[in-house]
């Protein structure tokens, strides 16, 4: 007998991306991103212009998804949309939104959470792509979070550490903003730092207890770095660009990887499985390559389209919350704060 098709839409619109998935079963059919160009004029996300670009583009990107997987919105199966973390002002947006679409069609409404969801991306079907075995280290980095998670389950979460003040992206990102680079600075200093020197300039890591991490500390050294650096030569940031991004990624990899380690030698896992913004970089994905030789850990790295924020990991999500009818009441709320 032929397996039954469950169609699961996603909707994201935790942060400055609103995004609409459709899924049939684990395998993606559409995954619509419409990012906002608004907030690299202000060198970060404004908030009250994240709901206001999201509320124009729910409709569109929700009609596109449909489309795309040549579907109508009476063969959806759920809906499913993130409850948080994020920006209020934003989930509110995704959240009315998923409300009304199942109330109107009369089916199951699934709440998702964000920082689960980065990690079950790992769970869509593709092709010569290997879902990581239960217990794996998931490490979250994004420009909201940094955490190391130990998943026992798809949903036996359990955070082992994280940031203690400002998370990995926000130190790329306010690292570009020293360097003059626009917001979000990320993808700029990774392609930057392949061409330059990461050994050119030294900063110290940061010393913080068991798993957790900081990167304020960076963040300032870097900037006193630029500010000391510029008095003796006002060309020196455009003269050395890409030796300093070298130099600010390596820190970082260094940072990221020192804690990976100890997860593993705290808890014996060898499985590790990376999520969120910042699992775009080159740096990162080439020191996880690395361990698989040097440390024997087997290491899972999602497709580039489930890295930044998306839909099609809200869909998975709710497609695994849909086989255990774990559905949500209508009196759910968007929630700033959610914890994995
Ligand atoms: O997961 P995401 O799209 O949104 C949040 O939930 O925060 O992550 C965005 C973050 C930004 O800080 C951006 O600079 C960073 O991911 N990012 C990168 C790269 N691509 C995106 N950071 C370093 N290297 C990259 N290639
Ligand atoms: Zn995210």
């Amino acid at each position: 007998m032929e397996k039954e098709k469950i169609y699961i839409i996603g909707i994201e619109s935790s942060c400055d991306d609103t995004s609409a998935a459709v899924l049939c079963n684990d395998k993606i059919l559409s995954n619509v991103v419409a990012d906002q160009k608004i907030h690299a004029e202000y060198g970060g996300v404004v908030p009250e212009l994240a709901s206001r670009a999201h509320q124009q583009n729910i409709v569109p990107v929700v009609d596109q998804a449909l489309k795309k997987a040549n579907i109508n919105k009476e063969q959806l199966s759920a809906i499913a949309f993130t409850r948080g973390p994020g920006l209020m002002g934003s989930l509110l947006v995704g959240t009315s939104f998923a409300k009304s679409l199942a109330y109107g069609l009369d089916i199951p409404l699934i709440d998702v959470n964000h920082m689960q969801a980065h990690i079950l991306a790992h769970f869509i079907e593709e092709e010569n792509y290997s879902k990581p075995p239960f217990p794996f280290l998931a490490m979250t980095i994004s420009g909201g979070h940094t955490q190391i998670v130990k998943v026992t389950d798809h949903f036996n979460m359990q955070v082992l550490g994280e940031t203690i003040d400002d998370a990995v992206g926000e130190a790329y990102d306010k690292s570009g903003k020293v360097l003059g680079l626009g917001y979000p600075a990320g993808p700029e200093i990774d392609r930057r730092a392949q061409l330059g020197n990461p050994k050119a300039y030294k900063f110290t890591k940061p010393k913080v207890d068991g798993l957790n991490f900081s990167f304020s500390g960076l963040k300032t050294a870097i900037l006193y770095f630029v500010q000391r650096e510029t008095k003796a030569n006002p060309n020196f940031v455009k003269e050395n660009l890409n030796d300093i991004c070298a130099s600010i990624q390596y820190t970082i990899i260094g940072i990221l990887m020192d804690k990976l380690k100890l997860a593993v030698k705290q808890t014996g896992i060898k499985h590790i499985a990376i999520g969120g913004g910042v699992s775009a970089n080159s740096g990162i994905r080439k020191a996880l390559k690395d361990a698989e030789h040097k440390f024997g850990w087997t290491t899972y790295i999602p497709k580039f389209e489930y890295t930044t924020d998306n839909a099609a990991m809200i869909a998975i999500v709710g497609y695994l919350k849909y086989l255990k009818k774990d559905f949500s009441d209508f009196d759910v709320m968007a929630t700033a704060r959610l914890k994995i």
